[in-house]
């Protein structure tokens, strides 16, 4: 286990994949082989249209349920938008915020993405805040400083006291859907800052609660190097999460260590 404090957490995210019944199908199969043990923390974050089947696959079980992204109102004149509040009905306990895809197609900025953390915390989601540079970033060297400015963006107005319901995904944009994986050491470094400022915002003992992933090709090839990491603490995964084998066979990795 990288480290005693924290559980490692194997998170999906379906991203635009799988219908309502496609996705209680995966659901039964992981909830199946992983949904009575208590090793490793799983979650699935299926599209808002699968999330009723999946709650209804997992009642009894120990894998959560997260969403991909969610309004930051309780209800209102928002057409077309997911309050907290209903993600909540559905038993939602995670919701992915700040992913790149949305900062990047949907042009979401660390104030509404902060708006949104509030927001989530409020109503008793946990979020999944998702920090990354892009490949243009890296190259210029500008890896630390814009992630930095993601996290403390993100995270403005989050007390200490709420500090362990967030997690921390650090997803390098030039590793998502491309097949090229941060390097173990690479991915270690970005984690090792993120925690460093974790622990000026919160202070040591809430910032070593606090479960950063990676996310970026992750799969069962590449993850047990990355969980070896001293702050890496699981992965958010996209494309092998979509199939039951690969994603139980990630769950299987962190429970090994
Ligand atoms: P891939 O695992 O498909 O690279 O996606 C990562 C991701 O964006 C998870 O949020």
């Amino acid at each position: 286990m990288a480290n005693v404090t924290r559980k490692y957490l194997i998170a999906g995210n379906w991203k635009m994949n799988k219908t309502a019944s496609e996705g209680a199908e995966l659901v039964q199969e992981i909830n199946l082989a992983l949904g009575k043990q208590t090793d490793v923390g799983v979650a699935v974050c299926p599209p808002f249209t699968a999330l009723e089947n999946c709650a209804r696959s997992l009642e009894d079980s120990n894998i959560q349920l997260g969403a991909q992204n969610m309004y930051p109102k309780s209800e209102g004149a928002y057409t077309g938008e997911v309050s907290p509040v209903m993600l909540r009905s559905l038993f939602c306990t995670f919701v992915i915020l700040g992913h790149s895809e949305r900062r990047e197609y949907f042009e979401e900025d660390d104030a509404f993405i902060n708006e949104k953390v509030l927001a989530a915390l409020q109503s008793s989601l946990k979020p999944i805040l998702c920090v990354g540079e892009t490949l243009e970033q890296r190259e210029a060297g500008q890896t630390m400083e814009v992630v930095k400015k993601q996290l403390a963006g993100g995270l403005e107005g989050v007390k200490a006291d709420h500090a362990d319901n967030i997690v921390i995904a650090y997803e390098p944009v030039w590793a998502i859907g491309t097949g090229k994986t941060a390097t173990p050491e690479m991915a270690q470094e970005v984690h090792k800052m993120i925690r460093d400022e974790l622990v000026a915002f919160y202070g040591e003992t809430a910032a070593e609660k606090i479960r950063i992933l990676y996310g970026g090709s992750m799969k069962p090839e590449n993850a047990s190097e990355l969980m070896d990491q001293a702050d890496i603490d699981g992965g958010l995964i996209g494309g092998a999460s979509l199939k039951a084998k690969s994603f139980i066979e990630l769950v299987e990795i962190a429970r090994a260590k």
